[in-house]
């Protein structure tokens, strides 16, 4: 089928996303700060509300704000094909993680309808809530709540920085209900595609226009608090003290040595938290909190990694006489792509002579959850030198056209059938 994609619009639109932001502008590229339920986050989805609305598209959410934007189908019980993605940005990112996905999708479904098309199931979009962990500690909240991988209780009671508790802020942004309404039955969707910038090197690399994600690694998430014993930088002896960030800093070493040892190129660990008590230049620190993001294709390897790390608190226990506690924020299995769909998008692509790429994406995103709903596939697009959770995060224009044409062509596929 033939999809004439509003490559201007569409562009215009991310664009205008890019300026709810909280960030201070950067010389480098576009910053974007967009953290879950802060005011430009609440602008972001009232401004996304509104583009779907005027375009006759139903808009509803649920009691943690996701956001669906349904186009009804000639049969409207059947399951919906569904598509989306997130529109938060963690500290100081880019304009496209994300965002292509959820406005590639709104377009992918503006085109269609344009055409003249008329889905025989009902063409979802869906905008998920804190796919980023920025708030929370724990990333895509809104989809692990969809597909009942965390528990509501739990989930409500996971606090911000400020101590403020998701139950409190979810209620004062608007979204009330108890959360244990979000979760969706298993028969909710036929299918389910993410478009997304792939956030590496890859598909720019081989110069090939667009990836197709055959699974998604699994990623893990702890978080240590260090407590030593503080006190005053000019008075307390060295010999007596029991410095909790010189225990961090070997913990975050230990993090990188054991990660590497495996030698496998799919195992990443990051320590990208660190928050020193007092947090005084002149007082030596007592408590650190750091958090830790690892992950690995093979949940057994990153598993092991985590044994070895352990051994090492255990040796910083003896050796610096500090306490360290670990506690477990995720540790999530990976997810496999949908054969069925990945057929079609290969389809889609060779029946036009487009060049694709199967691949892993190393990176999380909703799917992963959705995995556990729908059969799940992705399509990922090249981002300039692999960068993303940076400014100067930046996909071509034709890029982003042509993935969301595919997506178009895939959704009309799979509500179809
Ligand atoms: C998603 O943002 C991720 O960290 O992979
Ligand atoms: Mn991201
Ligand atoms: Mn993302």
């Amino acid at each position: 089928m033939q999809i004439q994609i509003d490559q201007a619009r569409l562009l215009n639109e991310l664009q205008t996303l890019a300026t709810f932001t909280d960030a201070e502008p950067d010389t480098e590229g576009t910053a974007v700060t967009r953290v879950v339920f802060s005011a430009d986050d609440l602008r972001a989805r009232a401004w996304l509300k509104e583009l779907a609305t005027a375009e006759g598209f139903e808009a509803r959410d649920d009691a943690v704000g996701n956001i669906f934007i349904r186009w009804v189908g000639r049969e409207p019980n059947l399951p919906a094909v569904a598509t989306g993605s997130h529109t938060d940005a963690i500290p100081h990112a880019g304009m496209y993680d994300g965002t292509v996905g959820v406005l590639g999708g709104l377009e992918a479904m503006r085109a269609l309808k344009r055409r003249g098309f008329q889905p025989r199931r009902s063409i979802e979009l869906v905008m998920f809530t804190s796919e980023e962990p920025t708030r929370f500690g724990i990333g895509c909240l809104g989809s692990r709540l969809l597909s009942g991988t965390l528990d509501p209780t739990r989930a409500e009671a996971l606090q911000d920085k400020d101590e403020a508790p998701l139950g409190t802020v979810r209620t004062s942004a608007g979204f009330t209900g108890p959360l244990s309404s979000v979760r969706l039955p298993a028969s909710h969707y036929h299918a389910w595609i993410e478009l997304h910038i792939e956030q590496g090197p890859l598909l720019e690399r081989e110069s090939i226009p667009l990836g197709i994600v055959t699974s998604i690694a699994a990623p893990a998430g702890y978080c240590f608090t260090i407590t030593g014993f503080g006190g005053h930088a000019g008075a307390l002896l060295m010999p007596d003290r029991k410095d909790a960030l010189c225990a961090a800093a070997e913990l975050i070493l230990s993090v990188e040595k054991h990660t590497l040892a495996t030698g496998a190129i799919d195992t990443v660990a990051t320590v990208g938290t660190c928050a020193v008590h007092p947090g005084a230049v002149n007082s030596v620190p007592s408590r650190v909190v750091l958090q830790l993001d690892i992950r690995d294709t093979n949940p057994d390897r990153r598993e092991s990694v985590m044994q070895d790390i352990r051994r090492d608190c255990e040796d910083l226990r003896q050796r610096r006489k500090v306490t360290i506690t670990e506690e477990l924020v995720n540790a999530d299995a990976p997810a496999q792509s949908s054969p069925h769909i990945v057929q079609l998008m290969e389809e889609t692509c060779s029946s036009q002579g487009i060049p694709y790429k199967k691949m892993v994406s190393r990176a999380y995103h909703d799917s992963l959850f959705m995995a556990a709903l729908a059969p799940m596939a992705m399509l990922f697009i090249p981002c300039r030198n692999g960068v993303s959770h940076r400014p100067d995060e930046y996909a071509k224009p034709e890029d982003i056209a042509l993935g969301t044409t595919i997506l178009a062509q895939v959704l009309a596929k799979l509500a179809s059938e």
